[in-house]
């Protein structure tokens, strides 16, 4: 999983280290959960903890810069988030029931890059910046 590609740079330090954190502890989990069936059942249930608390912490970050910046697919882009937030719990689920679902991860690490990075976060970039580069009305 490549990380450093211009599609992945937003331009905000703090949103692009978030990615790039996310990405890099899906990397870790394609090494350790790979089909040669690597990892234990308690580190894979770590990551995925892991995960969840990355992502909600960055999808937080992300929604309300969109909000503060008037992006006009804030609704769908939250539904998005909303989606992946939901597939790391199911995984979360299942893990706690016993079942390292490895090809769901995977699924779910390759969507976010594939199609949301890539497509969604980059078409809003221009409202994830700290300030909109146009607005010169900021009262601070
Ligand atoms: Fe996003
Ligand atoms: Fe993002």
């Amino acid at each position: 999983m490549e990380i450093v590609r211009p599609g992945l740079i937003t331009g905000n330090k703090v949103i692009d280290q978030q990615h790039q954190d996310i990405l890099t502890l899906a990397r870790e989990a394609m090494s350790h959960f790979d089909e040669s069936r690597g990892g234990n059942s308690s580190e894979f249930h770590t990551l995925l903890n892991n995960l969840a608390t990355l992502a909600a912490r960055h999808f937080h970050t992300e929604e309300a810069l969109l909000r503060r910046n008037g992006c006009p697919t804030l609704e769908a882009h939250q539904k998005e988030h909303a989606a992946f937030s939901e597939r790391i719990l199911d995984l979360l689920m299942k893990a706690m029931a016993g079942n390292l679902d490895r090809s769901g991860l995977l699924g779910v690490m390759e969507d976010w890059t594939t199609h949301h990075l890539l497509v969604s976060d980059a078409a809003c970039s221009p409202y994830l910046q700290e300030r909109k580069h146009s607005d010169s009305t900021h009262t601070g």
